[in-house]
């Protein structure tokens, strides 16, 4: 009952603060502080497209793709100008290994113009070869993140990944092959496929267990409205009523050797670096780069052009590809900030009063009175920490903040032609 309020609630809010309004009059500021940003690069392209899958894809073809990246070196080039220093970067997708050596170059790009700590880049099971490895590595790459989603080879089948991707067994092979090659190697994977049976669950988790993962994601199953019907084709209707048990049953079997570095990322207790898929959680800001990306910068919250033509077509005349934007208000902000950071599973209070002038806890006083007495926190002077029971909530609000995203993502998609 408390988890259906909890996704009602968390579905009207997330659909109100995502209308943005479009146009061209949309502008980014110029920055002059030196606070340290994230950068969140696009890549579009994939050899297949997988029919659960609701990010900004289309499939791969070389010309565009070189193009592609072109245009990201002019996009990069225009944030520098506008004075935004970077510190960590984030290539997600798509693919964004299937150009590797326009990826290496373009990351290259970025490190000599940035103060680049931090690399992290996604990539699927095919790519794991020594070649593309090796350039990864010499790209400075510290992250690398592999979609698995499950070893199970009749479920990989349904989702359409059998056959592109290979068997569960020879997934874990490759897995096992790049332990080691860089700080952090995460396996995403998903949860409460129709038909994954707490059975097939826990041969997932004896099998990432036994690879001894540094990092697990372990994303719920998000249904977006096109990604609905196309999924009831596929693999079936989701359950959202079994959700819950099958989170417990997976932190239960990974808290004995993993810690928590949000309520879905599971990182190895004593490994060193603990970058993480939802950078919204590590940085306070980031721009968003390449076609159909969303960036939250200076309290503006915007999204590039879907239409990837015109991404490439706006960039070559060295004009930003923006699309639409919305400004948050104080109020956004600091809801916005609390979803993100306890996201992390706790927040320093003191800090965030500080950083909204004492009204930080003005603002959402009615948010925590709630969430304290559905039993969501616990107070450890300056932090706010989630209890279990808390730790669901956020996946209910981070799974329906995402599903909001990818409804605005499908409806740009439908407006730029792509289906
Ligand atoms: C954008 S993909 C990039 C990884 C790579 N293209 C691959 O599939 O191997 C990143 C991850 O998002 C997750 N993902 C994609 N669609 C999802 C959905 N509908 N619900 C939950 N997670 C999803 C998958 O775990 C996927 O590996
Ligand atoms: S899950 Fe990965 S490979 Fe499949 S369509 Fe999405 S981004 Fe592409």
């Amino acid at each position: 009952m408390l988890n259906q309020i909890v996704t009602k609630i968390a579905q009207k809010e997330f659909a109100r603060a995502l209308k943005f309004a479009e146009g061209s009059s949309v502008e980014l500021p110029f920055c002059n502080d030196n606070q340290e940003r994230m950068l969140y690069i696009h890549i579009p392209f994939c050899e297949e497209l997988c029919p659960y899958c609701s990010f900004h894809r289309v499939r791969f073809a070389e010309e565009p793709g070189r193009k592609y990246f072109q245009a990201l070196m002019n996009e990069i080039k225009i944030y520098r100008e506008k004075g935004y220093k970077f510190t960590g970067v984030y290539v997600g997708g798509g693919t964004p290994t299937v150009l590797i050596d326009e990826l290496a170059m373009m990351l290259q790009y970025v490190r000599d113009n940035f103060a680049i700590r931090e690399i992290s880049v996604e990539t699927n099971p095919n790519h794991l070869t020594p070649e593309k490895i090796t350039i990864l590595q010499q790209a400075g790459v510290n992250r690398l993140s592999v979609g698995v989603q499950t070893f199970d080879d009749a479920l990989l089948k349904k989702i359409g990944r059998l056959e592109k991707y290979g068997s569960g067994k020879l997934i874990a092979e490759k897995l096992e092959n790049i332990q080691g090659c860089f700080d952090t190697v995460n396996a995403d994977m998903i949860f409460n496929f129709p038909g994954q049976t707490p059975l097939v669950l826990k041969n997932d988790l004896d099998i990432l267990l036994r690879l001894q993962m540094q990092q697990i994601t372990f994303y719920p199953l998000m249904v977006s409205t096109i990604t609905q019907s196309l999924m009831d084709q596929h693999i079936g209707k989701v359950d959202f009523s079994r959700e819950r048990k099958l989170y417990k049953q997976i932190a239960g079997m990974l808290e004995r050797e993993y810690v928590f570095s949000s309520a879905w990322c599971f990182s190895r207790k004593k490994s060193k670096n603990t970058m993480i898929d939802e950078y919204v959680v590590d940085y306070d800001e980031y721009a968003g780069l390449g076609s159909g990306a969303i960036g939250y910068l200076q309290g503006i919250c915007y999204a590039n052009t879907f239409d990837i033509n015109q991404y490439i077509e706006l960039l070559h005349h060295n004009k930003l590809p923006l699309l639409a934007s919305r400004t948050f208000a104080r109020a956004d902000r600091i809801r916005y900030d609390f979803l993100m950071k306890l996201f992390s599973t706790k927040i320093n209070i003191d800090a965030l009063e500080q950083k909204y002038d004492g009204k930080f806890l003005k603002t959402l006083w009615k948010e925590m009175i709630a969430f304290m007495a559905a039993g969501a926190f616990r107070y450890f002077a300056p932090n706010l920490c989630l209890t279990a029971r808390g730790r669901y909530f956020w996946v209910i609000m981070m799974r329906e903040f995402f599903i909001a995203v990818n409804n605005f993502r499908e409806f740009c998609r439908r407006q730029a032609g792509i289906f």
